[in-house]
């Protein structure tokens, strides 16, 4: 993790113009906490620090409507059809209602965390399949993929959801980059290294096949919103 020093180092290079990226020192490509107890992965304790997180922060929102209006857009012009959604990770259901609004499709919203249900959101692990949600959606948007425990199963099940035609849609930042990572946010990856981490992952079965770089900052990071479909 990096440290006080390293954080202020980056800040000062940033302001000045230099882009920094911390080598992950683990996987090669990406940054990964593990949550482990004498060696062995302890879910437990994933879930507890997660759903500790969801309810210090439950009044926040990360994404913004602007953004949510351009994916829609995107969607429109590029799809015959989308009557149905899913956004995991959705904490209070912002982008759910946003997706709701603009695209006038049904959009179901998970969280891990037991708020869900206070929010109109299904309790549930993104990790995990859902027998019922298989080849369900037509968009399937998250920016919590920086939570995953376990980043290639979260990214396999989320593209096993879509509709044939679908897209599997991921908001991406350097807020999501390896220095950011920390036992609340495990998986860390540089934005213009995603891509490529994402082709791995789908063991040739999907891949980004298109972006949007929206025009403004968010918490002074530029965004990237990449679109995957299965290949
Ligand atoms: C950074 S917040 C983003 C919330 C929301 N998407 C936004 O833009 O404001 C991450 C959310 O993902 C949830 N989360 C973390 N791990 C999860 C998991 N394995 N499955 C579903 N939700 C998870 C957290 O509880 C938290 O509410």
């Amino acid at each position: 993790m990096p440290s006080l020093m390293d954080k202020l180092a980056r800040k000062y290079l940033m302001r000045r113009g230099f882009s920094v990226s911390q080598i992950p020192a683990d996987e090669g490509d990406y940054a990964l906490y593990r949550y482990e107890s004498r060696g062995v992965f302890d879910y437990g304790r994933y879930k507890t620090i997660q759903e500790a997180g969801n309810k210090r922060k439950i009044g926040k929102v990360w994404a913004d409507e602007v953004t949510i209006e351009l994916i829609c857009d995107r969607l429109r012009k590029s799809s015959a059809t989308v009557r149905s959604g899913l956004c995991h990770g959705s904490r209070n259901g912002a982008e759910v209602r946003w997706f709701e609004k603009h695209l006038a499709a049904d959009v179901v919203g998970t969280d891990i965390s037991e708020t869900a249900s206070d929010h109109g959101l299904v309790q549930w692990d993104f990790h995990e399949r859902r027998e019922e949600w298989v080849g369900r959606f037509d968009f399937v948007y998250t920016n919590s993929h920086d939570h995953a425990y376990d980043p290639k199963k979260a990214f396999q099940t989320w593209v096993e959801q879509l509709a044939p035609g679908g897209r599997l849609i991921i908001e991406h930042s350097m807020a999501h980059s390896p220095s950011g990572v920390n036992e609340l946010d495990p998986f860390g990856v540089d934005p213009r290294i995603l891509p490529y981490v994402l082709l791995e992952f789908g063991e040739g079965r999907f891949a980004v096949t298109d972006m949007i770089r929206p025009p403004h900052k968010k918490a002074g990071t530029s965004i990237w919103v990449f679109f995957l479909t299965k290949v």
